[in-house]
């Protein structure tokens, strides 16, 4: 008789995702795949990092064709605006008094950038310091 396996727990981690120069230039956005997700990195006006899903969750537009703008992005098909953490923090064609944008975000990731590397932490949560 034989028995399932149970899948092994992958420990979380800080993982290389990128280099620095691949935000290089005027429009620091690049698509990175990670922890099986397609995802779009960016770096926004502050100079922070953002990892989050790279489609909208409207009708699915591929944010790494967004406008770089307002501290984050703005998805190319009905201009939607996400930050930093994935929040939606506009809707363009909604009535000026909706706050329905307060309930869309997309997954994100923390993000460390370190000798021209950068890392995103696998797990959940509150990371870890990054120790490199
Ligand atoms: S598909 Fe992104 S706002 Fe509509």
């Amino acid at each position: 008789m034989s028995q399932a396996t149970q899948p092994e727990t992958v420990p979380s981690t800080w993982v290389k995702i990128a280099s620095t120069d691949a935000l290089a230039g005027p429009r620091p956005v690049t698509p990175v795949t990670a922890f099986g997700q397609k995802l779009v990195l960016f770096r926004d006006e502050e100079g922070e990092l953002g990892l989050i899903g790279r489609y909208c969750p409207h009708r699915g537009a591929d944010l790494c064709f967004g406008r770089h703008e307002n501290n984050g992005i703005r998805c190319p098909f009905h201009g939607w605006h996400f930050d930093r953490s994935g929040q939606c923090t506009e809707q363009p064609a909604e009535p000026v008094d909706s706050t329905m944008y307060k309930a869309i975000k997309l997954p994100s990731f923390t993000v460390v950038e370190r000798n021209g590397e950068i890392f995103a932490w696998s797990g959940e949560g509150t990371p870890p310091a990054f120790d490199a």
